[in-house]
């Protein structure tokens, strides 16, 4: 993070102001700077500060999930609220006007008439882009199949250089379903617009990234070592962002079970391989790649982790949803 640009000068640049959020390809150093900052802010306020701010109220979010969440369809609702929305939330397929038959496109030419703000997480690759084609309402992309899930790599990102104080100059292990991981996805591929990263992938071959993605990070500049081997893997890295085998993606039970027990970080490896200030990452949720006796480690970073989510994703919501002199005003007010 350089801090070149502050969040005034960005906020006058209207980086995010109206925009949609589908992919990580559409942010800017800058404009990554700008939310970790406006981000730390919203932290230092705490939640007794921020419940009577107030800077959304009258906003509306639909949070329209039809594949299973917890934390993203959680921590965007209550983000959203904390700021003084309200939140409409549509929690599976069966719920929606979707399972009479109504195609994605119309669902949301529809809603976007009643809300402010759409976040949708859906299991098709692309469905966000789709969203987004057909609203004038933005659309924030919570998961698509296994394509993206850009918030979800800022939040990583901030994490990251909370952990790390840098994001440039870092060795980055990534394990586990890298294949259908579209955190994993979204993450490397942010990891582009900085400098001296080595990306780790470490998966069985039928697991592995994406060629085209291991392309285009070699393409920018980026280190990838891709290897089977979990211990020779994690040795120097400075980051692990373990993932778990995405078991709803794979074609049979019997080749998830293939799989199933292949990376398990527990507390004696960690001890025993990795750097003595090593930072482990998860998305989560976890099955069984990281043992719960790593939880109490000061390396486990997983838990922090979701709790940045809440404060990245409200100040996602700040920058996108008023414009900047609207955004000025109510930091003036705090
Ligand atoms: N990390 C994440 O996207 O978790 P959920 O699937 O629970 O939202």
């Amino acid at each position: 993070m350089t801090k070149k640009q502050t969040i005034e000068s960005t906020i006058q640049a209207d980086t995010w102001n109206g925009n949609n959020v589908v992919s990580v390809s559409q942010f800017t150093e800058s404009a990554i700077d700008a939310l970790f900052e406006l981000t730390d802010r919203l932290k230092a306020m705490g939640r007794s500060q921020l419940r009577q701010w107030n800077p959304l109220s009258g906003y509306v979010l639909s949070n329209l999930f039809f594949e299973a969440s917890t934390r993203s369809r959680i921590s965007f609702a209550s983000a959203f609220q904390y700021l003084g929305g309200s939140v409409d939330n549509t929690v599976g397929v069966v719920f929606s006007s979707i399972s009479k038959g109504e195609s994605l496109s119309d669902t949301i030419r529809v809603v976007q008439g009643y809300v402010d703000v759409i976040v949708l997480r859906h299991f098709t690759v692309g469905s966000a882009r789709i969203a987004a084609d057909n609203s004038t309402t933005p659309i924030i992309n919570a998961g698509d199949g296994i394509g993206e899930h850009p918030t979800q790599a800022l939040l990583d990102l901030y994490t990251i250089y909370n952990e790390t104080k840098r994001l440039s100059d870092l060795t980055i292990a990534v394990v586990g379903d890298l294949q259908h991981g579209r955190t994993v996805h979204s993450l490397v591929h942010l990891m582009r617009l900085y400098t001296n990263i080595h990306i780790v992938a470490i998966a069985p071959n039928d697991l592995q990234l994406p060629a085209d993605s291991v392309h285009a990070l070699q393409g920018s500049g980026i280190r990838v070592t891709q290897t089977d081997d979990f211990k020779v893997g994690i040795a120097t890295a400075d980051v692990i962002y373990m993932t778990r085998l995405q078991r709803e993606r794979f074609q049979s039970e019997s080749d998830y079970e293939r799989f199933e027990k292949l990376y398990i970080l527990n507390r004696a490896l960690i001890e025993s391989v990795c750097k003595p200030d090593v930072v482990i990452m998860h998305p989560l949720p976890r099955t069984n790649e990281i043992h719960p006796d790593v939880d109490d480690l000061n390396q486990a970073a997983y838990f922090r982790q979701t709790d940045n989510g809440l404060y990245v994703r409200m100040a996602l919501f700040l920058l996108v949803l008023l414009s900047p002199s609207e955004l000025r005003n109510h930091l003036n007010t705090v």
